[in-house]
């Protein structure tokens, strides 16, 4: 059983400007499945929908985004859920921080810039467990802490006077401290510069191991992806356009997006100019007709341009979305 089950999901922004509704189709009728203990990695271009399906998977739904269809299921072992079935946001609340958490882009949208770190771990246990004794408090803390090389005197620092890198550890440090059964991480990594990165990576594999959690690791880094996950999805305008596992992603890619944007990685001693994906990824309001890929695809035929390429399984554990690659 998959620990986690999300079946056509689309998650919109629906806004009216100047008496006219607009529609941002950010996740598009997405459908896949993660594993217990798995670690799942969503890749693809600025803009493509990834932090929004985040947020649309772990309930975290405020306007303008709404969801019109689609299913989340969630089956924890003892107890399945269906997270967009709960309509209070207190009860998706209680979900998030216990069962699921949520590794955000930005160590200061969960670190308050006037209050102490320790305050907000108090604040997050004691929402989700009760007030408590403080030396009992402050033993939980420290275990947490130490088991992440970190040290509890940060605990007294505000978020300012810590750099990027230390504040970014504290961020998964909170997100993990209640065990949940999955993290979600959305570009825990992005604004750190590459030797950080490597330690906050590591931190994450430390953490996952010891947990024995789901992660579901979302960043546009492919390098990333290579050295932590098992299977990758890439996504493309709102839609997941090819899965499978990490190594088949990179060795034996299918669809034409997933080839381009290997293409534009550097290669050791490979000095020739890397091309990178011509042309912009289109507008989610107005999104192309047939395959959302086909104004940037080499290979589009008129089929391409009419038509949407179900993604489907073309071997075991690999699915593509692309009529060149037999689909339908
Ligand atoms: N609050 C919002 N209102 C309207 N559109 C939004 C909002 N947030 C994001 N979007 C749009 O949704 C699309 C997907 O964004 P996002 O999920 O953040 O992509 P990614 O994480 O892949 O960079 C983008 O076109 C973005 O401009
Ligand atoms: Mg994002």
């Amino acid at each position: 059983m998959p620990i986690l089950e999300v079946k056509e999901l689309k998650a919109y922004y629906i806004t009216e400007k100047y008496g006219r509704l607009y529609r941002v189709k950010a996740v598009d009728g997405v459908s896949f499945q993660v594993n217990k203990d798995e670690i799942y990695g969503i890749a693809g271009e600025s803009g493509c929908g990834k932090s929004t399906l985040l947020k649309a998977v772990s309930g975290l739904l405020k306007p303008p985004l709404q969801v019109l269809e689609g299913e989340v299921i969630y089956n924890f072992g003892d107890d399945v859920l269906n997270i967009l079935s709960l309509k209070d946001d207190k009860q998706r609340r209680q979900v998030r921080g216990a069962r699921i958490s949520h590794i955000p882009q930005g160590s200061m949208s969960v670190l308050n810039p006037v209050r102490r770190i320790k305050k907000a771990f108090q604040d997050l246990i004691r929402a989700h467990l009760g007030s408590m004794e403080r030396s009992r408090f402050e033993e939980m803390v420290k275990k947490h802490l130490d088991a992440l090389g970190l040290d509890w005197s940060i605990m007294q620092a505000f978020p300012h006077q810590l750099s990027g890198g230390m504040r970014q550890r504290l961020t998964i440090a909170l997100a993990t401290i209640l065990k949940p059964d999955i993290i979600f991480a959305d570009e825990p990594t992005t604004a750190l510069d590459v030797v950080v990165q490597r330690g906050v990576v590591q931190l994450i594999k430390k953490i996952k191991k010891e947990q024995q959690n789901t992660l579901i690791m979302v960043t546009h880094d492919l390098a990333i992806h290579a050295n932590l996950c098992d299977r990758l999805a890439i996504m493309y305008a709102g839609k997941i356009v090819e899965e499978a596992d990490v190594d088949v992603i990179f060795n034996q890619p299918q669809h034409p997006y997933t080839l381009m944007l290997l293409k534009s990685l550097p290669k050791l001693g490979d000095k020739s100019i890397r091309v990178s994906a011509p042309g912009a990824p289109p507008s989610l309001i107005h999104t192309p007709s047939g395959c959302r890929f086909h104004p940037r695809c080499p290979e589009a035929t008129a089929h391409c341009r009419r038509e949407n390429p179900e993604l489907l399984e073309l071997e075991k554990g690999h699915r593509v979305a692309c009529f060149l690659k037999g689909g339908c």
